[in-house]
This record gives structure tokens, C-alpha cells and sequence, in this order.
């Protein structure tokens, strides 16, 4: 296996590329899960307080035995917990939920700009930084308006934006935002929850290079930059969505993914509307 590919943010930390997501991962099989991808290779694991996994993955990451410098954990804030004080607090939750004195990286998991309460909310992230508490700190779901707004009023830009990515929805127009403002661009559901799988133009590709379909999906986030954290809970799948180093798509290739494009593609809530 080749080495696995970083990406560094504005801050001077930097990331693996490649991460296990965790969304609809249960508690109960999430130890399981965590400790499978440090097994097999992956040093960085996505959770949120939403996902009701924190004490999971905090179990998964003290079974595989991996030193805690060695794997970079991200979690998230809950809508219902934004706001200055209320935010330190849900870390510290987290925290404890987790068993870690500090996760590498803390997001503001949706803006609920109907809220207006994210910049209040980003101030608490600057402060958890400033603690120790975060080493890193960013966002999720913000569009071009939220990020303008919380750079503008606290000079503090985030490392990155988790947003919904995958070939059927591409993000050409965020991506261009993130990549001015030196924002790292997240793919959240990278593979369409699965449902991009099927697609036969990604077939012919995943047959031309030996690989699978998911594997193809992967290496088209790696190829374009992004940062990819792909859910299984299947122990193969999981293995597999990793072995993703040895080969590369080609110009034919991004080309025919970048075909598949599709404004109405989004599958997930869209960060304008989104009421929870
Ligand atoms: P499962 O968790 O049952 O293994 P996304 O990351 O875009 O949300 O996609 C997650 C979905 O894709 C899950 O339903 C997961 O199934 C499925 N999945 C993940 N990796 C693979 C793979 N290598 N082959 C087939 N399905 C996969």
C-alpha cells in the first residue's frame, strides 16, 4: 500500500484525506467498526453528537491500540446546542462521551441560519481552540453567505466545510468559494449513500482500473482535492474504501464523472431550509 495522502489546513495542521464516516453507524457496533478501520489503515474517524456514537467511537479508538497522536478525530456540534456557552458545554460532552481531552477537529454541524446564532457559535469554536480543547475548527453545511458572515466578524477563517459532495451532486460552485477564501473542501455522503454505486459510467471505470465502483467514487474525491470519509459498516467494505493508494483516474476518466453531474442531485437537506 502506498502512503496515505494528507491535506494541510490554513492553521498548519493537516488531515488524512481519506476518514471513516460514522453517520447511521449504531453505538452498539460502532467500537466495532472504529477499531476494524484503525486495523485496517485509516488514522481519521467523523462523528457528531447527532450520530449518538461518540461512546463507540471512543471505545473503538482504545481497542485498536493506535497511539491517540496518530489518528485524527473529528466530532460536531448539534444544532440544538449552538450559541456561545452552550457550545463549550456540548464539547465537553463530547469530550467525555468520547474519553479524549481534545478532538483535531470541531464543526458547526448546520448553520440554521433561521437561528442566527453561528456566529456566536464560531466565537465558542475560537475559544475551544484557544483552550486546547479543539486542535483545529470548522464547519459544515455553511454556504457562501454563512462564511462570509463568520469571517467577517471574528477574522478567524475555518479549516474546512463538510458539505454534501458526490459525483452526482459536485459543489463546482463551493468548491471555487473554499478555494479563494483557503478552505479545505469535505465530501459528506461521497458515495450518494450508496446509491451512485449502480451507475454504469462508473462501472466501465471501476472494470477498466481492477477496482470497484466505490473505490472509483474515492479515488475521484482524492483526485480533485477533497477530504473523503466514506460509511460502512461492513468489515470488507471498509478494508476495501481503503485500498484507494495505488492507482489514479485519468483525464478520460474525471471527465466521464464529471458528466454525471446534477443540479437536482442533492439527496440530503439543503443548508438553507434545513429545520431539525
Ligand atoms: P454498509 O454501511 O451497509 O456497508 P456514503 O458514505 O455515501 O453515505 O455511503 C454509505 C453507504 O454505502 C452505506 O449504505 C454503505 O453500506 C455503502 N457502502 C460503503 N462502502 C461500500 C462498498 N465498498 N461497496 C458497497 N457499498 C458500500
Amino acid at each position: 500500500m502506498s502512503e496515505q495522502p494528507t491535506v494541510t489546513f490554513n492553521d498548519g495542521r493537516s488531515i488524512p484525506q481519506v476518514g471513516l464516516g460514522v453517520w447511521r453507524t449504531p453505538n452498539d457496533q460502532a467500537a466495532t467498526v472504529v477499531s476494524t478501520a484503525l486495523r485496517a489503515g485509516y488514522r481519521h474517524v467523523d462523528t457528531a453528537a447527532a450520530y449518538d456514537n461518540e461512546k463507540g467511537v471512543g471505545e473503538g479508538l482504545r481497542a485498536a491500540s493506535v497511539d491517540r497522536s496518530q489518528v485524527f478525530v473529528t466530532t460536531k456540534l448539534w444544532n440544538a446546542e449552538q450559541g456561545f456557552d452552550s457550545t463549550l458545554r456540548a464539547l465537553e460532552a463530547s469530550l467525555e462521551r468520547l474519553g479524549l481531552d481534545h478532538v483535531d477537529l470541531y464543526l458547526i454541524h448546520w448553520p440554521m441560519p433561521k437561528k442566527d446564532l453561528y456566529v456566536d457559535t464560531w466565537r465558542a469554536l475560537i475559544r475551544a481552540k484557544e483552550d486546547g480543547k479543539a486542535r483545529s475548527i470548522g464547519v459544515s453545511n455553511f454556504t457562501a453567505e454563512h462564511l462570509d458572515r463568520i469571517i467577517g466578524e471574528t477574522d478567524v477563517t475555518p479549516v474546512l466545510n463538510q458539505i454534501e459532495l458526490h459525483p452526482r451532486f459536485q459543489q463546482r460552485q463551493m468548491r471555487a468559494v473554499h478555494e479563494k477564501l483557503g478552505i479545505k473542501t469535505q465530501s459528506w455522503s461521497p458515495l450518494g449513500q450508496g446509491q451512485l454505486l449502480e451507475d454504469p459510467a462508473i462501472a466501465r471505470i471501476a472494470e477498466k482500473h481492477g477496482k470497484t465502483p466505490a473505490q472509483v467514487i474515492i479515488r475521484w474525491h482524492i483526485d480533485n482535492g477533497l477530504i473523503v470519509i466514506p460509511k460502512s459498516v461492513t468489515p470488507s467494505r471498509i478494508e476495501q474504501n481503503f485500498q484507494v493508494f495505488d492507482f489514479k483516474l485519468d483525464a478520460e476518466d474525471l471527465k466521464a464523472v464529471e458528466g454525471l453531474d446534477d443540479s437536482n442531485g442533492r439527496i440530503g437537506p439543503d443548508p438553507m431550509t434545513a429545520d431539525f
